[in-house]
């Protein structure tokens, strides 16, 4: 039976790991933070009542990876076959008003993962993920983004989490660990963080369509990215650990869509038909008994803009077998359906 330790569990991709992995039969350690609130960790209840998995295979710990010492204590002790971090302050936009902030926990933390693995003798026993990122690629100077193609960053986050990507490198070619990145292109769910731009949309629809709110308020709605599934992404993932020879890996679907195009299909979801007018901060959505619902405005532009990403995943289809089962329709789908049941009644689908 393998073990595995996740840092990042409480987020939305370390959910959907734990999952993926119990389902295997590992034993999951999780790492979450301390917080004021001790249902911080609300994405994993589903995981904890399923009654088919055994509390006793799904293990939480106190930690932080900015703590050296607690990094260092918690890989000693459970020596795991795999540890995945997913660990990250992980808003681009956020990443601007707390940069320091940002580069110490994508940055720094990445590294004492890495050292405590060293440290503990565990260069060939313990595989490390590392949960790299398409915003490396930035101001993109290729299209589409394999991994080749030479890195740009273009905020604060991606400049921190290409210090871990180069670490993570460095410490697999110069001290010989089983480490590799996965560059994944943007994934989402019904458990994505409120404020990035799917979620923030299909919960904003979804107050609309029960008379919550009125209005939605947007940033670049000319923005384009390649998004998948989270459930995809975090089994490509597990593959990437299962390989003999660690490697970085592009996981992209290859498709790209505007931020118009994702609420126009979360749209047509709950019966409603956007036509839009103007342009850039002046352009609104309008639904089609005449109501101004979509409204752009200047806080949500970020101090330079990532315009479009897309991946080539030709390289994790060869080596890892891996393409994506689930279309951005059915991802958008999935998403608006769940939001809507969340507002109305209380509570969501089963997401995994
Ligand atoms: P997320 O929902 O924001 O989850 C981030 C996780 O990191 C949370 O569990 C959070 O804990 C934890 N965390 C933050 N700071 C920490 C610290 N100092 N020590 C320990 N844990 C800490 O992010 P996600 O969407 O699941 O993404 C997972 C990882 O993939 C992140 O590293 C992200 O940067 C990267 N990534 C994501 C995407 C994407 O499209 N989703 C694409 C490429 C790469 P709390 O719950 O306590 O906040
Ligand atoms: N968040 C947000 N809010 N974004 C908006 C909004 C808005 O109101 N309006 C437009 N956008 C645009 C952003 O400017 C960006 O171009 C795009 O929508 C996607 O924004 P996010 O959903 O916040 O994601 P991201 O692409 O910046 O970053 C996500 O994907 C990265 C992988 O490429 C995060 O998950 C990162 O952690 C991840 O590395």
């Amino acid at each position: 039976m393998k073990t595995a330790l996740i840092f990042g569990v409480t987020g939305q991709d370390g959910a959907y790991l734990a999952y993926n992995l119990l389902n295997k039969n590992y034993i999951v350690h999780g790492v979450k933070r301390r917080q004021s609130n001790l249902n911080s960790a609300s994405r994993l209840d589903i995981i904890f009542k399923d009654p088919n998995q055994q509390d006793t295979d799904f293990i939480l710990h106190y930690g932080d990876i900015t703590d050296a010492n607690n990094v260092f204590a918690l890989i000693a002790k459970l020596q795991p076959d795999e540890i995945y971090n997913l660990a990250a302050q992980s808003h681009v936009a956020i990443s601007f008003i707390m940069p320091a902030y940002t580069g110490q926990v994508d940055a720094l933390g990445t590294l004492n993962i890495l050292e405590a693995i060293r440290a503990s003798g565990l260069e060939t026993k313990t595989k490390f993920y590392q949960a790299s990122t398409s915003e490396l690629y930035g101001k993109v100077l290729e299209i589409p983004q394999s991994e080749t193609t030479p890195f740009n960053p273009q905020s604060p986050y991606a400049i921190a989490k290409m210090y871990s990507f180069y670490m993570t490198k460095l410490y697999r070619e110069a001290y010989g660990l089983e480490a590799s990145n996965g560059i994944l292109f943007n994934h989402e769910s019904p458990l994505r963080g409120e404020n990035f731009v799917t979620r923030k949309i299909t919960i904003g629809l979804a107050k609309i369509k029960l008379g919550i709110e009125q209005q939605l308020f947007l940033g670049n709605l000319d923005a384009k990215r390649d998004w998948g599934h989270a459930k995809d992404y975090v089994d490509a993932m597990s593959r990437i650990l299962q390989l003999e020879k660690a490697n970085d890996y592009v996981i992209a679907t290859g498709e790209q869509f505007s931020v118009r195009d994702f609420v126009e299909c979360a749209s047509k979801h709950i019966d409603l038909e956007i036509t839009w007018k103007g342009n850039g901060i002046d352009e609104i959505g309008i639904d089609q008994s005449g109501r101004e619902i979509i409204r752009v405005s200047k806080e949500y532009y970020r101090p330079v803009e990532v315009e479009a990403l897309l991946g080539d995943p030709s390289l994790a289809r060869k080596d890892l077998g891996w393409s994506p089962k689930i279309s951005f329709e059915a991802l958008v789908e999935e998403m608006m359906i769940s939001d809507l049941a969340l507002l109305r009644d209380g509570g969501i689908p089963n997401p995994f």
